[in-house]
């Protein structure tokens, strides 16, 4: 079926924005994964790879007994790589492989998907017993400036992602009400040793935080010109998320996690 993700992952925005998200989330989703436990020899499923370096972080881990499944409507920047299988391949059709396995990792995917809730349950049918479902998407929470050079810059970057909330998001498709029903959906499809954690952070200009707000605005720009912002105010963001006496609040990103029970 047509995909309906909004994002061109293999555009120069969506390089950009693949790459943001490792940088800022790697550290948070791989101590989550570390702490569930990733032994060698486990068989793993990342689904909506993006760049691929989860991925690559499980393939590490499991070494060369296990297997890592990487999957991706658009592999343009998921090379191949040891240990890893790359699928070019639309959860919306199914798993690319049947599993069973022994740990599912899907990050800010499910938020993007109309069918959410079916691949969701999909994804917690394919864990053996006592594999890990780790889910990571993004809350409501607005992003907020900090510090700028011109307090003018302060006010722009928080009506930016008013609208951006208010009008893109649902245009675009993104559910922001599901990161935190997830815990929810993992005990009402039979998971267990469910946990969650919220992560927020600052950063600067020229940080991956804020260049990766960059990357978005870029890709959502038609809808918020139509929601009333210019594109003078839209190129001045791009200055902003690189200018490094500009700061600012991310996104909150939820992370959940559950198992199958053994
Ligand atoms: C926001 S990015 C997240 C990438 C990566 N998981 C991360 O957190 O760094 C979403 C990824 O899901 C992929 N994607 C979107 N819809 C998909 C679908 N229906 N099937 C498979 N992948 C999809 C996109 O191409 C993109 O790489």
């Amino acid at each position: 079926m047509q995909t309906e993700y909004v994002f061109d992952t293999g555009s120069d925005p969506g390089h950009v924005q693949v790459q943001c998200l490792s940088d800022m989330l790697d550290g948070t989703s791989t101590r989550i994964l570390d702490d569930l436990g990733v032994p060698p020899g486990a068989r793993c499923l990342d689904a909506g790879a993006g760049n691929g370096s989860i991925a690559r972080w499980l393939a590490d881990r499991v070494g060369p007994t296990g297997s890592v499944a990487a999957v991706d409507i658009d592999t343009t920047h998921l090379p191949p790589s040891s240990g890893v299988t790359v699928h070019a391949h639309d959860v919306d059709d199914g798993l690319p492989e049947p599993g069973p396995f022994d740990v599912v990792h899907a990050r800010l995917l499910l938020m993007h998907l109309a069918r959410r809730r079916d691949i969701f349950a999909e994804f917690a049918r394919s864990l053996a017993p006592g594999g890990w479902l780790v889910v990571g998407d993004v809350s409501p929470r607005l992003p907020h400036a900090v510090t700028a050079a011109d307090a003018d810059d302060l006010a722009l970057f928080d009506r930016v992602f008013e609208t951006a909330i208010a009008h893109a998001a649902p245009a675009v498709g993104m559910n922001l009400a599901w990161a935190h029903s997830v815990p929810h959906e993992m005990a009402a499809v039979g998971l267990t040793d469910v946990g969650s954690a919220e992560h927020a952070f600052t950063d600067s200009g020229g940080g991956a935080g804020l260049r990766y707000y960059g990357s978005l605005l870029q890709q959502v720009a038609p809808v918020l010109v139509s929601h009333g912002l210019s594109e003078a105010e839209l190129d001045r963001m791009q200055e902003l998320v690189v200018d490094p006496r500009f700061s600012a609040w991310s996104y909150q990103f939820v992370f959940t996690w559950g198992r199958r029970p053994a």
